[in-house]
């Protein structure tokens, strides 16, 4: 990503207008960074899947999803973890150039972007690079990856901060971001000093840990019974 989509996204954002077969360790930890507004995971106030953890196995099985790419991901996470930040201003500066995505942060009355709904999403945003790369896939992850879903879906959207938003985001746009948000991920898992081959490695398990929650974010969109 250029140095000018960053440039957008930070002048956007200054003048209000900006615009995953499980293993054994490590364990789940007890509980998660509380404080993030709206950050509900492992809480009671999660919805719970309709999935259960033999549906994720033979779902990860389906896309070649292993326990090595788990111990990729694993790895991802010291490098990854100071560098949330300038990675959320790269993803953040992809969709606040792109008209077709900030639409679905926008005012539902002027379009204009919400900022406050845009910060909120963001911090979110940072714990879920975590949350990935620890890829502990247990049925506590996959209860919030539905509660990711409803989210985005128009069952939850905007709900969660209050926001006067857009109704739901069209289910096409989720997979399709996959795309920006691994390609550009990728230069920061290289950027700590791992060899090449380890880096494709980490990359390759970022873009199957992506495209496996773009499918389970999927299911309040499909009619009952066809997930
Ligand atoms: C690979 C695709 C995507 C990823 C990884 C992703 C990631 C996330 C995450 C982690 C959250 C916060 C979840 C939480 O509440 O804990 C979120 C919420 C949100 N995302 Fe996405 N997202 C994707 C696709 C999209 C697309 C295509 C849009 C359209 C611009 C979008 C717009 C939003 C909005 C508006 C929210 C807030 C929803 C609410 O009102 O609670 N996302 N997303």
């Amino acid at each position: 990503m250029n140095r000018t989509v960053i440039t957008l996204a930070s002048v956007a954002v200054a003048c209000g207008a900006a615009v995953m077969i499980s293993m054994a360790q490590p364990a789940s930890p007890a509980s998660k960074p509380s404080g993030i507004p709206g950050y509900t995971y492992g809480t009671d106030k999660v919805a719970k899947s309709p999935l259960r953890m033999k549906d994720l196995d033979a779902l990860k099985r389906s896309m070649l999803f292993t326990d090595e790419d788990i111990r990729f991901l694993r790895m991802s996470k010291p490098i990854l973890k100071d560098q949330t930040d300038a990675i959320l201003d790269v993803w953040y500066g992809f969709v606040a150039s792109t008209p077709e995505l900030v639409y679905f942060f926008g005012n539902k009355e002027t379009g204009k972007p919400e900022a406050e709904y845009l910060a909120r999403v963001r911090a979110r945003f940072g714990q879920w690079i975590l949350d990935t790369a620890d890829g502990n896939f247990d049925q506590k992850w996959l209860d919030y990856q539905h509660e990711i879903a409803l989210r985005h879906h128009s069952t939850k959207k905007n709900q969660t901060d209050n926001a006067p938003s857009v109704p739901v985001i069209n289910y096409r746009y989720i997979p399709a971001l996959t795309i920006p948000v691994t390609t550009t991920l990728k230069p920061f898992l290289a950027n700590k000093g791992a060899s090449p081959a380890d880096v494709d490695k980490m990359h390759a398990a970022w873009v199957k840990a992506v495209l496996l929650q773009a499918i389970l974010w999927g299911e309040p969109y499909v009619r009952d019974g066809e997930f």
